[in-house]
């Protein structure tokens, strides 16, 4: 079997977490390839909402196996909590969560590192949410990081202090204080290394291309989306790692011959958390309704989302970069009373008009809007394609016209219950 990627095609939070779930009774593995705690990928079912930051969002199916990628960094003392909150509800992952040797661990000193970096930045802040990756990124590429396996080595204290004495020495030379006890702080972190101890650690490359022989099949989970990519974002407002189907092959060790579908998670307007350039951002009345009727507040941090309508070029390069064969549409219910809704098809930049998304961007770019008319039903309550009204199906076919690919799911509310899946 080849390897189907599912990525966010926007700034994260298009609904990821919910069409993994979804998703996953057609799978065998799901499996987390790259970023970390900055990620919140909510799921609801039976009335309960639960919100994932590293373990897979195939969890919830006792069947399933999930894996932890070799490209995902994670902090201990949060996955912790999040193994507490699963036991908690009866889920025991330890059956069917494993965690690759060779992902990179974020220690406490990262998180301040990364507060230190920020605080340095004043109005230039990217926003990041402080758990620590742009640090423990850092690290790695930098050939410093402490990986999972680092944990059962004879030596890890040692290399943990070494790396910890790099960190206080960049922290004090820049006069920055943690406002925390470190004592219990660093108690904590050691502690939290027992619960990864009870999971098992694999050579994640290995067992992944193990069940793509075996024809098992495998789903390939991203964090964040497109435009928070470190190459292809709006940096230096972007996430530290590669959020793009590509990613999916080093964050798991699977080589690009060995891929198939990419399936792009899209919001039916635009969400961005942190600061960084938005063409379509709202300011207006309109900005607030989908804030407030989207509840887009942080999954992780719980800031409020910078919400606009949909942008088609961004969309289109999202889907270059990953070649997607199709989207997931999610949240178009949240629009289920406008009146009207628009999309933005190009820019306009110095009187130029285009349809690409520019390395430069900038808070200048004037988007160029198209028109719907609102489709004022209640989507959830539908459940087949061909009974949703018709201009959301005019609404819908317009996007699959100009992306060239077609959209698959219709994700009309939070819940799993409620998606449509086209036949
Ligand atoms: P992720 O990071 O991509 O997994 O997305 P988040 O979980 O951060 O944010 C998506 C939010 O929208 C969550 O609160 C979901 O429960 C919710 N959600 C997902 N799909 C839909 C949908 O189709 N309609 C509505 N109303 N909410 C949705
Ligand atoms: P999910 O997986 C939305 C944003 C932050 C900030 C920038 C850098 O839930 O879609 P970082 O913490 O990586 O240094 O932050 O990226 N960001 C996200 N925005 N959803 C996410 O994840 C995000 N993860 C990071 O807000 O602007
Ligand atoms: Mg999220």
């Amino acid at each position: 079997m080849k390897l189907d990627i599912l990525l966010g095609l926007q700034w994260g939070d298009e609904g990821k977490g919910k069409i993994v779930d979804v998703l996953t009774p057609h799978y065998d593995v799901i499996a987390r390839f790259q970023g970390g705690p900055n990620a919140g990928h909510t799921l609801e079912f039976n009335g309960i909402k639960h919100v994932l930051h590293t373990i897979p969002s195939g969890i919830f199916h006792s069947d399933k196996i999930n894996i932890i990628g070799n490209g995902v960094v994670i902090d201990p003392v949060v996955f912790q909590k999040e193994i507490a909150s699963l036991e908690k509800l009866g889920i025991n992952p330890v059956e069917n969560l494993f965690i690759s040797k060779k992902a990179h661990l974020i220690l406490p000193t990262h998180k301040w590192i990364d507060a230190m970096l920020e605080e340095q930045k004043g109005e230039q802040k990217i926003g990041s949410t402080l758990k620590g990756i742009g640090p423990t990124y850092t690290d790695k590429v930098a050939r410093n990081g402490l990986r999972i396996c680092d944990i059962i080595a004879s030596d890890f204290l040692e290399r943990f202090t070494a790396i910890y004495k790099k960190h206080t020495d960049l922290l004090i030379k820049n006069a920055f204080k943690p406002n925390e006890d470190l004592e219990i702080v660093f108690k904590t972190w050691f502690d939290s290394l027992q619960t990864v101890l009870r999971f098992k650690l694999i050579d994640s490359e290995y067992e992944v291309n193990r069940y793509l022989r075996e024809e098992k099949k495998v789903l390939a989970e991203g964090a964040q989306g497109t435009l928070l990519d470190i190459d292809f974002g709006s940096y230096p407002f972007v996430t530290s790692s590669n959020t793009v189907a590509a990613g999916a092959c080093t964050g798991l060790g699977v080589a690009p011959s060995q891929t198939g579908r990419v399936i792009g998670i899209v919001k039916a307007y635009c969400t961005r958390v942190g600061n960084g350039p938005f063409p379509t951002e709202l300011f207006d009345e309109t900005g607030e309704q989908l804030r407030k009727q989207g509840h887009e507040f942080g999954a992780t941090t719980g800031r409020p989302r910078r919400c606009g309508w949909l942008d088609l070029v961004a969309l289109k390069y999202s889907i270059m970069i990953n070649g997607a064969t199709e989207m997931v549409l999610t949240k178009a219910d949240v629009m289920d009373n406008f009146d009207t809704i628009k999309i933005c098809t190009a820019y306009q930049i110095d009187d130029k008009t285009t349809d690409r998304f520019p390395t430069e961007i900038n808070d200048e770019v004037i988007p160029v809007f198209k028109e719907f008319k609102g489709w004022k039903q209640n989507l959830s309550e539908i459940k087949e394609y061909e009974k949703l009204p018709d201009a959301f199906k005019e609404y819908i076919t317009f996007i699959e016209q100009e992306t060239g690919i077609p959209i698959s799911i219709v994700s009309t509310g939070s819940d799993r219950s409620e998606t449509i899946i086209r036949a």
